[in-house]
């Protein structure tokens, strides 16, 4: 099993390309099953997720085929993928493809939509809490679908003549649920209403998608949004948007080893909440022609607090990266998850460096550290783990980062990335 092995001490310099967003890719790629013209999308990233998601695609049918033009320096990383899912083959999701990955639980929404049915294993996923499946359940049975669970599975049926437009407000926001919803609701007779809806970019981006497939969506983006039911949805090109979680591990990474990074195709208006947070450390973010510049020189890491929220508020997916960064503040911070329960696991893994951190709660207390030491550590979740490669950049000596598929679940040449400016990141394959 590959391990990162990382020589701690030097600062970054140069420029990093920043890839699609996983987060968006998949969704989007979900959302060819909706129609049986063809979906291309540019700007995929080349992610374990994505490669798990086109074989969950292809046992429902999806012919999927990829121009990529990868591999050499210097050249973009993107690929164009096309999907085509002239018929469902199939409309049950098994758990064997489904456990390993909870984004794929969304085809659900476009096989009970498109085909009356859907049978989906209950999912599975980062063990970062109890991530439950009642908010799709309700939103679905809103659209009028019959939904029961049968050993494991999730059996949704759409009455006579189709799913019918609805209105569901969550009583919680969550991301996939919305996606689900939104998707579902482009194909079923009249007006849906989502209510307290997810405002991540990434469903903006879906919906943005979808439209360009003749859907009519209007609202993606803010907490409500409307969907004017269509017969049928046609192929479209769309371009997946910058990775704003990997964007911000990036301009963290900087802000912990010190240096001078342009973080290129990306967008800072995704995650300015983030950027607020990394500025507030001590480093210095401007935007420049060629992207994102994140400078710091000399100067110590500020402690700041930080509160995760739905957007616009700050991810959850970067907290983990953050608190690599505060382990070395010159003082106290603290940081609130209230997203999911169960998402500190890097806690234990950052102490093996030398972190001082105490957990009360969803409250981690971190009180900065004048210097880490490497020492072999464990990736737990695809965040977690970065977050030990942001720690072991600025460690003395050398981290070993094992368990690092979950690290291949989201980011995209990672090592290639760091070295090019200037870090001693290596794989190690046993
Ligand atoms: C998406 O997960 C992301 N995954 C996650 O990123 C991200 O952490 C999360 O949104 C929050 O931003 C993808 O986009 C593929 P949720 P999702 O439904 O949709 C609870 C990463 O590292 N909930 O918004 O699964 C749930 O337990 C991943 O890239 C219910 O209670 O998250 C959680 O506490 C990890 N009932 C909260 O809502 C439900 O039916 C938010 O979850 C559904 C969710």
């Amino acid at each position: 099993m590959d391990r990162i092995r990382i020589v701690g001490g030097n600062q970054l310099h140069g420029v990093i390309p920043i890839s699609g967003a996983k987060n968006a890719a998949l969704p989007l790629m979900i959302a060819s099953l909706l129609t049986d013209d063809t979906l291309t999308l540019e700007n995929v990233p080349h992610l374990a997720d994505v490669e798990q998601l086109i074989r969950i695609l292809g046992n429902h049918g999806a012919d999927i085929s990829v121009n990529g033009r990868r591999e050499r320096q210097g050249e973009s990383y993107a690929r164009t993928i096309h999907f085509t899912s002239r018929n469902i083959v199939s409309t049950t999701a098994p758990y064997e493809l489904v456990s390993k990955m909870r984004a794929s639980f969304w085809v659900i929404g476009p096989l009970l939509a498109r085909e009356g049915k859907a049978r989906v294993s209950l999912p599975g996923g980062c063990a970062i809490g109890t991530r439950p499946v009642d908010l799709f359940i309700e939103g679905l049975a809103a659209l009028g679908a019959n939904i029961e669970i049968d050993g494991g599975y999730i059996d949704a049926t759409a009455p006579e003549g189709g799913l019918t437009g609805g209105r569901y407000v969550f009583p919680k926001v969550s991301v996939g649920a919305t996606h689900v919803l939104m998707m579902a609701a482009t194909l079923a007779n009249g007006t849906t209403v989502i209510g307290n809806a997810a405002r991540e970019p990434e469903v903006a981006d879906l919906a943005k998608c979808l439209n360009a497939m003749g859907a009519k969506i209007t609202g993606a983006g803010t907490g409500t949004i409307t969907i004017e039911g269509v017969r049928s949805l046609s192929g479209a090109r769309h371009r997946v948007l910058p990775d704003r979680i990997e964007t911000g591990t990036y301009a963290m990474a900087v802000a912990m080893t010190g240096g001078d990074v342009i973080l290129e195709d990306t967008d800072s208006s995704l995650l300015e909440t983030a950027l607020e947070a990394i500025r507030r450390t001590g480093a210095e973010i401007s935007e420049t022609n060629s992207g994102i510049r994140v400078v710091r020189n000399g100067a110590g890491i500020r402690p700041v607090d930080i509160v995760t929220d739905p957007f616009p508020g700050f991810p959850t997916d970067l907290q983990a990266q953050f608190m690599g960064l505060m382990t070395k503040s010159s003082g106290v911070s603290h940081i609130t998850e209230t997203i999911f329960e169960n998402r500190f696991m890097h806690v234990q893994e950052l102490a093996r460096l030398g972190a001082k951190i105490s957990l009360s709660g969803q409250t981690a207390k971190i009180e900065g550290v004048s210097r880490l030491k490497g020492a072999p550590v464990m990736a737990t979740d695809l965040r977690a783990s970065v977050s030990l490669v942001i720690a072991g950049l600025a460690a003395e000596g050398e981290t070993m980062v094992s368990r690092v598929y979950h690290l291949d679940r989201g980011f995209e040449r990672l090592e290639e990335k760091l070295t090019r400016c200037g870090a001693h990141v290596e794989r190690v394959s046993d």
